[in-house]
């Protein structure tokens, strides 16, 4: 798939100060000269504040690393992670398409994505919210079809249940993450035949889920206040203290 800027692109791109700091303490992590290798959590890190990642927040952190524009364009433009395109401002639906995603339904999930949110991928809703893609095997396969949202997984969906969880996202709810059928984790659709003993007084989500709602940042993108950054990688980088 060509993957090519966006053509409408805003004036300018600058880190906030925090994202600056943060920026910077991940280039010590790399020995003089190697700043390079920061590229990624860099570009990760202007599209987390911007929401995409645009032609000045690239050319920003190549000029930050002392790289050619070209060598950040490279990058920005092999990784599908990284979004060339405007986004939802709640949040990008993402749904597998690969093998077994497309043998349960998912094909049907993107003709609720594209009823609900834009005709076309990479595409913002009219109200601004939402976006969609289709993305490769996510992983999850054992609770296919399934989308991610943010940073969670939505599992074992049909259109339907695709279509409330958006229609709750629109209306500033966050759904409960994880298997939408009622299935604890990916045992059995019927139930676990092993390891029954588990079942029994087993918490009410499984680890996944239960780490999700205990973060609460499904949708949330970051922005420094989820860990302090103690740069504690000299040692390593070979720089300086100090
Ligand atoms: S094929 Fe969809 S998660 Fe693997």
């Amino acid at each position: 798939m060509l993957r090519r800027l966006h053509p409408d692109q805003p004036d300018s791109f600058a880190f906030t100060p925090e994202n600056r700091a943060w920026a910077e303490a991940q280039i010590s992590k790399y020995p003089p000269g190697r700043e390079a290798s920061a590229i990624i959590p860099l570009l990760w890190r202007a599209q987390e504040q911007e929401g995409w990642l645009t032609r000045p927040a690239i050319e920003h952190v190549a000029d930050i690393l002392g790289l050619a524009h070209i060598r950040a364009l490279e990058v920005a433009t092999f990784y599908f992670m990284f979004q060339l395109a405007p986004v939802g401002s709640v949040a990008i639906v993402q749904v597998c398409g690969t093998t077994p995603c497309m043998l349960c339904g998912s094909e049907a999930l993107i003709e609720v994505c594209k009823d609900k949110i834009a005709r076309h991928p990479h595409t913002v809703s009219d109200d601004g919210t939402l976006s969609w893609e289709e993305v490769e095997c996510l992983g999850a396969c054992s609770n296919a079809p399934m989308v991610q949202i943010g940073k969670d997984y939505y599992e074992d969906l049909t259109p339907e249940r695709l279509g409330e969880i958006i229609d709750a996202l629109r209306a500033g709810e966050v759904p409960v993450p994880g298997p939408q059928t009622g299935r604890y984790a990916s045992e059995p659709a019927g139930g676990a035949t092993t390891l029954t003993a588990h079942v029994e007084g087993r918490p009410e989500h499984n680890a996944s889920v239960a780490r999700a709602l205990a973060l609460g940042d499904t949708v949330k993108r970051i922005d420094g206040t989820e860990e302090p950054f103690s740069a504690t990688w000299t040692d390593q980088g070979g720089r300086p203290q100090g």
